[in-house]
């Protein structure tokens, strides 16, 4: 069996994600979605928030799992028996940020290749960063997240 690891902070999960998840998910017989559980960082949301936005967002796919996990990234992977780590590039400057991290993943862990899909362009804009300061502002996000997310947005924010 091919398992990949999806990994992010997904705080919270964009359509941008869903995407490439989705597209993983055809490529992989298991994606196994690697929820950071950064107790240093003060998150938007929970690590179960996000869990939850996250089965809700892809409880179509049936060969999806969830789970959290924190330290190295290549610790999870090994701990997952994948073979890559799937990664999203927007532009220019997720390549240049992720680069190195794929290359110091590798030298960690030779087992497991970085897979750097290319997001739609109708997604290059969408970052979980950008909608975390819409929502500060009650702007319009229904694009850019996935229906779970939104409801979960206008139920906490009461917009
Ligand atoms: O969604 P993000 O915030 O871009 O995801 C970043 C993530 C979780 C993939 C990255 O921070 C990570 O892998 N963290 C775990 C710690 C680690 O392994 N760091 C790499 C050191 S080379």
């Amino acid at each position: 069996m091919r398992i990949a690891v999806f990994p992010g902070s997904f705080d919270p999960v964009t359509v941008g994600h869903l995407d490439l998840i989705q597209r993983a998910s055809v490529m992989f017989d298991k994606v196994v979605i690697g929820v950071l559980n950064n107790s240093a960082k003060k998150p938007f949301c929970t690590v179960e928030q996000k869990m939850e936005m996250l089965k809700l967002s892809t409880q179509d796919i049936s060969n999806v799992e969830i789970e959290s996990f924190d330290g190295l990234l290549v610790d999870f992977v090994e701990k997952k028996n994948a073979v890559a780590v799937i990664r999203g590039i927007r532009n220019s400057m997720d390549f240049e940020y992720e680069l190195p991290l794929a290359q110091a993943n590798h030298k960690l862990n030779a087992n497991a290749d970085t897979i750097f899909l290319a997001t739609r362009p109708e997604h290059s804009y969408i970052s979980s960063s950008a909608v975390r300061e819409l929502i500060k502002y009650k702007a319009d996000i229904k694009d850019m997240v996935p229906e779970p997310v939104y409801r979960f947005v206008m139920d906490e924010f009461a917009y």
